[in-house]
């Protein structure tokens, strides 16, 4: 195989080394708790923050520089907190505000960054805002925070444009006026139970930025914003010719009215402001499930976001020409803005990587599995997940990890449909298997309660029997687990400064990626044969044991020196 050395005159340069000088998120690896399945301190079969506290040790033994918390504010819980009735409190499921406070005084104290989940899109039916705008009438202030509309037809019984909610059925639902009849319209880009807020009227700003500030005081260090192309709706309300799903455009490339307007980015340079005035470096990330690269990189231009979610990356394949082009893009891009490149493979919205690699796909876009479905490859998917991880961590920029694929923990994809609480089952008909297989609790203990998730035993989504082999006792110290790859590769990839390193191409066979980041070569065969490694090269790390042979069996990743 002709694995070129960064020596060589042909390696073509992609990205150029970071200085170093920028702040802390520029290269961090960020891990994404998700607080009601992550560890239990009460027993109540939810996790909670005094369980997460708990538990930060790990987060520093396995090597990441912040944490990211998923929503534990007071919320009826229809869409598993992204539905918030209290921006400022926390719900009682969790913990209260004095839990909060004490998970943030630990993770300080253990040198992690905190960074909190600000659901500004909508707010949950049950906040205070919103039973006042059905208490009040048609053309009232209080109806103005949301999106009401009067319907379509002659009585108004038809909702005012043909938009779909993102977890199927219609983005309108009809309310009953106080006389008893059907009267207005509101808007919900998610579950009925998710009002739009209205981003034009200046109490909702002006309140946002009021619990920006509330976090920022209690000592977080940044916010990762929800539905971050979504506030700003097109004023003309046009019906929508395109993909259902919103993250794409129509025939004439023209985003979905309720997605990615102009008229979002002034909010993001206001928060901008607003996180200057304090100390620190605080940061945004923005969750833009937004499809062109470039469209993505506008939310963090330098007056803008930190970090924008690169879920481009996410959808790539497990394809060496695939990665090779999105790898490209998303750091030109970025580059071009001169912000830093994010990579993720896993999160709570997604198919666990572990398992979307396994499937004939190679991975992109999917809505759940179910017993019914076709079942992913359970060793190639768990293979090609560590390769990816593998080749995702000697990438220079910021990583994401989602709690749990550290274990290799696969999607559970034989859920009882009675078991399942997110709103797409309901809202597709079961069409859409949902997101709770990637949202199961995780496993500690190969022995204890839940795995050790809580001593009750208790767990709001039942855990698989085969899950005891993934616990982190049953990986820390072996050889090859999951949990040890993980942490040798966050361990070198620190000494390195990898994440502030360059990207340069090299040459290789077409199924394998191949590039130098400083002295480091890396080379990922995604194809199906083994390929020859270069003579004489150590090899620093791999995803999975090599033959010995002079051989990068297909599925692996190796890092070499260069
Ligand atoms: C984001 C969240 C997702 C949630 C949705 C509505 O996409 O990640 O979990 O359902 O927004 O808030």
């Amino acid at each position: 195989m002709n694995v070129t050395g960064p020596q060589t005159t042909d390696a073509r340069l992609v990205h150029p080394v970071d200085p170093g000088r920028g702040p802390w998120h520029r290269d961090a690896v960020i891990y994404q708790v998700y607080p009601r399945s992550w560890a239990d301190a009460d027993g109540a079969g939810v996790g909670d923050l005094p369980g997460v506290t708990a538990r930060l040790e790990h987060l520093v033994e396995l090597g990441v520089d912040a944490v990211w918390l998923s929503p534990f504010y007071p919320s009826p819980q229809a869409d598993a907190g992204y539905d918030i009735s209290d921006h400022r409190d926390v719900d009682p499921l969790f913990g209260s505000l004095a839990d909060a406070d004490a998970l943030l005084a630990r993770a300080h104290e253990l040198g992690l960054k905190v960074i909190v989940d600000l659901v500004p899109n909508h707010t949950s039916d049950e906040h205070p805002w919103f039973a006042a705008a059905l208490a009040s009438p048609p053309g009232s202030p209080e109806r103005a925070r949301y999106v009401f509309r009067d319907g379509r037809g002659h009585g108004g019984e038809l909702p005012p444009t043909n938009w779909s909610s993102a977890f199927g059925g219609a983005a309108w639902t009809r309310v009953v006026e106080a006389d008893g009849r059907p009267g207005q319209w509101y808007l919900h880009v998610f579950d009925r139970r998710q009002p739009d807020l209205n981003w034009d009227h200046p109490e909702v700003r002006a309140d946002f930025e009021d619990v920006l500030r509330f976090w920022l005081d209690r000592g977080v260090d940044g916010f990762r914003v929800d539905v971050a192309s979504g506030l700003v709706k097109d004023p003309a309300m046009p019906d929508w010719h395109g993909p259902l799903r919103v993250q794409g455009v129509d025939a004439d490339g023209r985003p979905h009215p309720a997605r990615d307007q102009e008229g979002v980015h002034e909010i993001y340079r206001a928060w901008r402001r607003l996180l200057e005035e304090h100390d620190g470096d605080r940061v945004l990330v923005a969750e833009a499930w937004v499809a062109d690269l470039d469209r993505v990189a506008r939310y963090v231009r330098p007056d803008e976001m930190h970090q924008a979610f690169n879920f481009a990356y996410l959808l790539t394949p497990w394809r060496a020409a695939d990665l090779r082009h999105t790898i490209e893009e998303s750091l030109r891009a970025n580059d071009a803005v001169g912000a830093p490149t994010t990579w993720v493979l896993s999160n709570h919205d997604v198919v666990r990587h572990a398992s979307r690699l396994g499937t004939p796909a190679r991975g992109g876009r999917m809505t759940g599995i179910g017993a019914d479905d076709p079942q992913p490859d359970g060793p190639v998917g768990l293979r090609r997940a560590r390769a990816a991880t593998l080749l995702m961590l000697a990438l220079p920029g910021a990583a994401y990890l989602y709690q749990g694929e550290e274990l290799g923990l696969p999607e559970h994809t034989t859920l009882p449909d009675g078991a399942r609480q997110d709103p797409t089952f309901a809202r597709t008909g079961g069409a859409e298997k949902g997101r709770d297989g990637a949202r199961v609790p995780i496993p500690w203990e190969a022995a204890g309660p839940a795995y050790g998730f809580s001593r009750s035993g208790q767990s709001w989504l039942p855990q698989p029997r085969e899950w005891a082999r993934y616990a982190v006792d049953a990986q820390r110290g072996v050889h090859g687990s999951t949990y040890e790859l993980y942490r040798a590769a966050l361990r070198l990839r620190r000494e390195r400064h990898l994440g502030r390193g360059d990207l340069r191409w090299l040459d290789a066979p077409e199924d394998v990626v191949a590039f130098g980041n400083g002295d480091l070569v890396v080379l990922a065969n995604t194809g199906d044969r083994p390929v020859a490694l270069p003579d004489g090269t150590e090899v620093l790390q791999a995803s999975d044991d090599l033959p010995g042979d002079g051989t990068l069996p297909p599925d692996t990743t190796a890092w070499l020196a260069g």
